[in-house]
């Protein structure tokens, strides 16, 4: 019999749905809430009602895309958290729903779980154990993968996550929400060595950003008060070394988890590992070092549904469904 999973996720500002037939992608749709970007950042209230709106035509256009029946779907797959607690409602209430009317299953996902299992939804997927560095807008994590549901957080920030980091760094230069990957392309044109942000000194394999966050806004106060255009002549320049700063925080702490748990099987994920100064700082050091490095398609490093549906397969095959009786979860460790 075939195993045909329905992914949903609603944790942030994203309204998705994925089909996911025997572990073979056959729909993957995504609505991006963008009217988040006049407001410097996601407004929950008005997310979740996009949210609310959105779910139906979503969830529709991925069944029709994948070219199935409503009959087909053997269980329902939902991002049970971390995320905002009125988007999450929408998503697990919908999932909810769907599957008592079609009495079907349904499994809970841990998004971050998620994100790590992206790297399944296309080959070549990654042995195991592996090492992996999420690295998203709401989280930075270093988790040792030993199989699909076996993974043990190795370190994690103590205050905001890389890519918060872009974003608040991002808003100082007056660049729009999300300002990753405006940084990013800025960065390109930029030297990475014209100016030089400090590097935290935190213990294992934590990370800090909070420090990299302050150092920029005095750096920026300052120049700006002897020259009301320094930001605007030296925009490539300032997004080129903030990019190099951070990436170069998340490599440091990568080399670490690897030199001490002997493991050069290496991931990136999450909607950071889309950025094309850490995929290359990464790629640089998978050559010196000899790791095997994996990195998911960029679709597949930003919120998306078909790393629900992966997640929901892998805990289908190993019989882990979930009651009724579920509610969401706002924080949702691994
Ligand atoms: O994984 P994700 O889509 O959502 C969360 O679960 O948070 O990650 C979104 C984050 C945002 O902070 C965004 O600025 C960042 O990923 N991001 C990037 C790039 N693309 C997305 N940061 C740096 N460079 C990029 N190319
Ligand atoms: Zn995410």
């Amino acid at each position: 019999m075939n195993t045909c999973i329905l992914g949903i996720e609603s944790s942030c500002d994203d309204t998705a749905a994925a089909i996911i037939k025997d572990g073979r992608l056959l729909s993957n749709i995504t609505h991006v809430q963008v009217d988040h970007s006049k407001y410097g950042g996601v407004v929950p209230e008005s997310a979740s009602r996009q949210h609310d709106r959105n779910i139906v035509p979503v969830v529709d256009e991925a069944i029709q895309q994948a070219g199935i029946s409503k009959s087909d779907i053997s269980a329902v797959a939902f991002t049970r958290g971390p995320g905002l607690i009125g988007s999450l409602l929408v998503g697990v209430g919908f999932a909810k729903a769907f599957a008592l009317a079609l009495g079907i299953p349904i499994i809970e996902v841990n998004h971050l779980q998620a994100h790590i299992l992206a790297h399944f939804i296309e080959e070549p997927h990654p042995g195991f154990p592996f090492l992996c560095l999420t690295v998203s807008g709401g989280h930075t994590q270093l988790v040792r993968v030993d199989s699909h549901l076996d993974m043990t957080v190795l370190g994690q920030t103590l205050d905001d996550a890389a890519g918060e980091a872009y974003d608040k760094t991002g808003k100082m230069l007056g660049l729009p929400y999300p300002a990753g990957p405006e940084i990013d392309r800025l960065a390109k044109e930029g030297n990475p060595e014209s100016f030089h942000f400090p590097e935290p000194r935190i213990k294992g394999l934590d990370f800090s950003f909070s420090g990299l966050k302050t150092a920029v806004l005095y750096f920026l106060n300052d120049r700006t008060a002897e020259n009301p255009d320094f930001i605007k002549t030296n925009l490539a320049d300032l997004c080129a070394s903030i990019q190099q700063r951070i990436n170069t925080i998340l490599i440091a702490k990568l080399r670490r988890a690897v030199r001490e748990t002997g493991i050069s099987e290496v991931a990136l994920a999450g909607g950071v590992s889309a950025n094309s100064g850490l995929r290359a700082i990464a790629q640089h050091y998978a050559e010196k070092d000899g790791w095997q490095l994996h990195i998911p398609h960029p679709p597949y490093t930003t919120d998306n549904a078909a790393m629900i549906a992966i997640t929901g397969y892998y805990k289908f095959l190993a019989g882990k469904f979930a009651d009724q009786n579920i509610t969401p979860l706002a924080r949702y460790p691994i």
